[in-house]
């Protein structure tokens, strides 16, 4: 199998080798932490194993209850926030179909009720399973909408036909999902105590949606148990997750404090989605952190490209590009040429968007904008599970590099308390 490429050629001038030489030795501090297992939120490092100690049996489990659920079912509604959701919807987006008869519908992502009162109109006459998850179970906006997506489908189906159509993926004991699905009966998936919400893709919390979207999980797993062991050395020259994390810390401290995910394949938009909360959750704490940001390529040229090619230079660029052409798709002759197309005559779409990539990373370096691109051979589940790892690996690295613990979250408490207050839930 092809393996995923880090290519560095945009970096000369920017990042010289003794940048390099010396990181080193905090890289390879950062890797021993992992290693050892003793660094800052050492409690939180399941993700590293998972790949290669995630069960035969908790596959097939999560594969038939999935099966089971689209046989039972028009309409799975996963409902999750944050962690508990992007991950799935990446691989889903991605990996499907484009302009397929939607089946997996998402909530609790938003508070808007016009998105939940339509939602619900619009599956009221259909079979509905849901899959809720949320590893503290107490997350506000996956509770209220679990709330009345249950209601409503109290109103459908019977208390036993309810336990066969609602699935829970949630803490092994505490939180009080875990104590509603006790209470009615609802089946569960576990969330394992040690992987925090953004490392928890591999997890049920992404591998239950992903396979009612009928993609190959073990595919996901294979790809991403491979990766591990591309990302095992902390050689460098070796270990591409390394050299990204080193590449993005040489730039923070020479000012280059954004990061571009720039995607020449449309269908990355949810990777990003997912790829910005892992590493702005993960690095921006205790006044750090690279602000990570995203655009979707050619798209984005027509309206962001002005910025990147002549803005203020504290951008570097991260390309996330797919090897493989996709799908043929020929522009044809034409006879009158009006247009003055025929220069690519013949030519697939694919080929013009690879010629726009390679334009774009040479255009935007020169305009100060130095950039890496993270090749994929395909777009594949196999792929897309390697490209999850390598960015999980990457990120722990990076955020050790850069003297934050990667697994903590204690930002996102500030506005729930105010919040709460607002709201006015006892105690606070
Ligand atoms: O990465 C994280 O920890 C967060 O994004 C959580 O996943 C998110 O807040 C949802 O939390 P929970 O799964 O507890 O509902």
């Amino acid at each position: 199998m092809e393996k995923i490429k880090f290519n560095t050629k945009y970096l000369e001038g920017f990042v010289v080798d003794e940048d390099f030489r010396s990181i080193l030795p905090e890289i390879e501090k950062a890797h021993s932490h992992l290693e050892n297992k003793d660094g800052a939120g050492k409690d939180f490092l399941g993700w590293l194993d998972l790949p290669e100690e995630t069960p035969e049996g908790l596959l097939s489990d999560i594969q038939s209850t999935a099966d089971k659920m689209n046989s039972t079912s028009d309409v799975i509604i996963v409902i999750g926030i944050g962690g508990s959701y992007l991950g799935a919807r990446a691989a889903i987006e991605t990996l499907s179909p484009e302009f397929f008869e939607q089946k997996i519908f998402f909530a609790g992502h938003y508070l808007s009720g016009d998105h939940m009162c339509q939602l619900l109109e619009s599956v009221k006459d259909r079979d509905v399973s849901v899959n809720v998850i949320s590893k503290s179970g107490t997350t506000t906006e996956p509770a209220v909408a679990f709330r009345i997506v249950e209601e409503f489908m109290k109103k459908k189906y019977t208390p036993g036909q309810m336990k066969e159509r609602v699935i829970c993926t949630t803490d092994k004991e505490k939180g009080a999902l875990k104590s509603l699905a006790d209470t009615k009966g609802y089946k569960t998936f576990v969330i394992p105590d040690d992987v925090g919400g953004r490392f928890s893709v591999l997890t049920p919390v992404g591998l239950l949606p992903v396979a009612c979207a009928g993609i190959n999980i073990r595919d996901l797993v294979d790809g991403a148990r491979e990766q591990v062991k591309c990302v095992a050395d902390p050689d460098l020259d070796k270990n591409i997750s390394y050299k990204y994390a080193a590449v993005r810390n040489i730039f923070y401290r020479k000012g280059k404090k954004i990061e571009i995910l720039s995607g020449f394949d449309h269908k990355f938009g949810y990777i990003a989605e997912w790829w910005k909360q892992l590493f702005g959750e993960s690095e921006g704490k205790e006044g750090h952190g690279i602000y990570p940001t995203a655009c979707r390529f050619t798209t984005d040229l027509h309206s962001m490209g002005q910025l990147i090619q002549e803005g203020e230079r504290n951008i570097f660029e991260t390309f996330l590009v797919t090897e493989k052409e996709s799908e043929n798709c020929l522009i044809p002759t034409s006879d009158e040429d009006i247009d003055g197309l025929n220069y690519l005559a013949g030519k697939q779409i694919d080929f013009v968007n690879k010629k726009a990539y390679e334009a774009t990373a040479e255009a935007h370096f020169e305009g100060g904008v130095p950039n890496t691109t993270i090749f994929i051979p395909d777009r594949t589940a196999y792929y897309l599970g390697a490209l999850f790892y390598f960015f999980e690996k990457a990120v722990a690295v990076s955020a050790y590099v850069n003297g934050v613990n990667p697994f903590n979250q204690p930002g996102v408490e500030a506005y729930k308390k105010k919040m709460f207050r607002l709201l006015g839930r006892p105690g606070y």
